[in-house]
């Protein structure tokens, strides 16, 4: 018996295919993640992330510019202190003067509201442990010191002029606590993408190269295990009880089935981060000649908008945005 009923048919053409075509990827949905460094002459690429560099204040200002008109969502902002501005609490993620604090102030001088600046709002890239909060005597992350310090920070943030604030410290009840701090000072525009399931992965790699990060050992008592599905449910359903404005699931391609179920019941806009593992390991395969760079990294966000992803982070979005207009 021969078939009658051919699929094949809907994909006999690249025309017939793009009709059918159920996902779609625009510049709007990519978010840029950004580093900028003190102590820098000029720009620095990053030895396990070829293509991504930690910025100076003018090369910065240029690439998020070049970003913005090639159409992507928005920029997520990160900070890589001189190693001697680091101490035990954080002490420069908070101050106005402190490098992430300028970038922020820098980009939204230079581009207004015509694209939505994020800040990460963590404490590990500013600490000296490398740790994202502070630490009791023991040596234990302090969940309620850390609030303190978050909202602390999230203030300068809002001062320093971010639209959305990216909390990915994994604290319990961080989006409440910056929620009322924001709030009390008077900054209730400015929004959370609160990181409600981030995971302890080992794909964070090359990001702790990225941001010359100071950590030994893990962040298991804080980030998620990654056997857990539930738990992402439950972390999606308390970040949005204190006030989320959007909710991500981080990392994105080993946590797709998470993805699609924080999809498929989030009230908010849901976004994903394809973090740095993920980055570098398309990118050594592909210098390796053992993939087609181009058609993978369209396939691996295709693969997260079709999980569920509103929104998705990757160090490719202005590539990608200017390939797609
Ligand atoms: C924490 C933070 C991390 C990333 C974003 N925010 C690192 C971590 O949790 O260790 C990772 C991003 C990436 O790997 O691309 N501030």
């Amino acid at each position: 018996m021969f078939p009658d009923i051919r699929p094949r048919r809907l994909r006999s053409t690249p025309a017939i295919r793009r009709l059918v075509a159920e996902t779609s990827l625009e510049p709007r949905h990519l978010v840029l993640p950004m580093f900028m460094a003190d102590g820098l002459d000029e720009p620095r690429e990053i030895a396990s992330m070829p293509g991504v560099y930690q910025h100076t204040a003018d090369s910065l200002r240029k690439a998020a510019a070049a970003a913005v008109s090639a159409g992507v969502g928005g920029l997520m902002l990160f900070g890589v202190p001189s190693p001697e501005d680091k101490d035990a609490r954080g002490s420069a993620a908070s101050d106005p003067g402190g490098v992430l604090n300028r970038a922020l102030r820098s980009l939204r001088s230079e581009l207004g509201d015509s694209t939505v600046i994020m800040a990460d709002t963590c404490l590990d890239e500013f600490t000296d442990h490398g740790h994202c909060g502070v630490l009791t005597d023991t040596g234990v992350v302090d969940n309620d010191a850390t609030l303190e310090r978050y909202a602390e920070m999230a203030v300068a943030q809002a001062e320093a002029g971010a639209h959305l604030l990216g909390p990915s410290g994994m604290m319990d009840g961080q989006i409440g606590f910056i929620r009322s701090a924001l709030d009390e000072a008077g900054h209730t525009e400015v929004g959370q993408l609160a990181y409600s399931a981030k995971y302890a992965s080992a794909f964070y790699g090359p990001f702790r190269d990225a941001v010359g990060s100071s950590l030994e050992g893990d962040r298991r008592t804080y980030q998620q295990d990654p056997a857990n599905r539930r738990e992402s449910l439950h972390e999606v359903d308390l970040d949005l009880a204190e006030g989320a404005d959007m909710v991500m699931v981080k990392p994105a391609m080993s946590y797709l089935d998470v993805l699609r179920e924080v999809a498929d019941r989030s009230p908010v806009p849901v976004a994903a981060y394809q973090i740095s593992g993920e980055y570098s390991m398309i990118t050594a395969a592909a210098q390796k000649g053992w993939i087609d760079r181009d058609a993978a990294i369209l396939e691996s966000l295709v693969g997260i908008r079709r999980a569920g992803a509103d929104v998705v982070l990757t160090y490719w979005a202005a590539e990608v945005a200017g390939r797609l207009s």
